[in-house]
């Protein structure tokens, strides 16, 4: 018999991503989207090394009871320079104070730039893409396969500052930071893909500009595990640091660990004990673009200024003579993404116990 989920036709999802506390909030996401399947997942060294980015992957879906959704692994450096790291803002592992179950699932043989053009032939035409780490993978997926742009239905990118302070540098964001030339990479292939005509194929990509407008708070979170079906005690700052979630269900214990660690970092910086939840945001709008508001722009990576390399800079206006090949995210309602977000990994982790 058909389940009422499974009647709605679902959109296949490729995911690159650096897992990372708020990829792993935009996995869950996925997951819990009935209307979306992801096809494939693409790891990607960023916020943690990429082995580690994998363990991660895995984990993830091993803690979800997922089923067997292939997770290839990326390239273990950027293109051109030493990889850096963040286990600053994400925690040792890349999930802050979380602990994930152990897992017989393993890598596909194929690496994860192949993964990317894998799935693109796979589902042409229809599949949409995101990715919320580094570029990398997708460069070298670019460089495979120059035609990935019109394979793909949607591509999602989590990346850049737009109009807005950096948060690598004072004006780079850290995506766009680790592996600047590989950005340059994609930006420069999407361009060339398409042209004016075709603005609805261009990548919609969301900058900090947009993205630090949507912070997850603990009231947030305690509505979250309410919409499981397991109540916590709401999280303060005044707790001790590193204390652990009392959530019966491991989803919303994973997923409160993981958020407390990116709580304190965001505190340390200065921004509230919050947290910004760029991915998610990234991934709600990969299965709903009406969730933000965009703007065609040319947008290009600086790869040489002493000060500013790794800066995304935007021609709104056509100075450079060249066709867009972005639509940049510039409004975004917090509320209308909260909402979807705690309805849908509220229900999907009730539904795991
Ligand atoms: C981005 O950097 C990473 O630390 C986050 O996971 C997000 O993808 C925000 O700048
Ligand atoms: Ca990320």
């Amino acid at each position: 018999m058909t389940t009422a989920a499974e009647s709605v036709a679902r959109i296949p999802v490729f995911v690159d991503v650096d897992t990372g506390v708020d990829d792993a909030m935009a996995l869950a996401y996925l997951l819990a989207s009935d209307d979306a399947q992801i096809v494939g997942i693409a790891s990607t060294g960023g916020n943690v090394p990429m082995e580690q980015v994998c363990v991660n992957n895995l984990g993830l879906l091993e803690l979800c009871g997922a089923p067997d959704i292939p997770v290839s692994a990326g390239a273990p450096q950027p293109l051109v320079i030493p990889l850096r790291t963040a286990e600053d803002t994400h925690g040792p592992s890349g999930l802050g104070y979380a602990e994930l179950p152990a897992t017989e699932r393993r890598l596909t043989d194929h690496d994860a730039a192949a993964a990317w053009v894998q799935a693109a032939h796979d589902h042409p035409g229809e599949l949409v893409a995101l990715a919320c780490g580094p570029l990398t993978n997708l460069a070298l997926a670019l460089r495979l396969e120059p035609a990935l742009p019109r394979l793909l239905r949607r591509l999602v990118i989590m990346g850049g500052a737009f109009g807005y302070k950096g948060n690598t540098t004072p004006v780079s964001e850290w995506n766009i930071a680790v592996d600047p030339e590989a950005a340059a990479e994609v930006f420069a292939g999407w361009g060339a893909a398409w042209g004016l005509d075709t603005p609805s194929h261009l990548p919609i990509v969301l900058g900090l500009n947009l993205t630090e407008r949507v912070a997850m708070t603990p009231t947030g979170l305690a509505r979250l595990a309410a919409a499981a079906g397991s109540p916590t005690v709401t999280m303060s700052v005044l707790d001790s640091r590193g204390t652990r979630s009392d959530a019966a269900n491991p989803v919303i214990r994973v997923l409160e660990d993981a958020m407390r660690f990116y709580f304190e970092f965001h505190y340390d910086q200065g921004e509230g004990y919050l947290a910004h939840v760029h991915d998610p945001l990234a991934a709600a709008v990969a299965l709903e673009p009406d969730l933000v508001r965009t703007a065609a722009a040319t947008v290009d990576v600086e790869l040489t200024g002493t000060l500013t390399r790794g800066m995304t800079v935007a021609d709104w206006t056509g100075i450079w003579g060249r066709g867009p090949n972005a639509l940049i995210g510039v409004d975004v309602d917090p509320a209308v993404f909260f909402e979807r977000f705690t309805d849908r990994v509220g229900r999907y982790a009730r539904g795991l116990v």
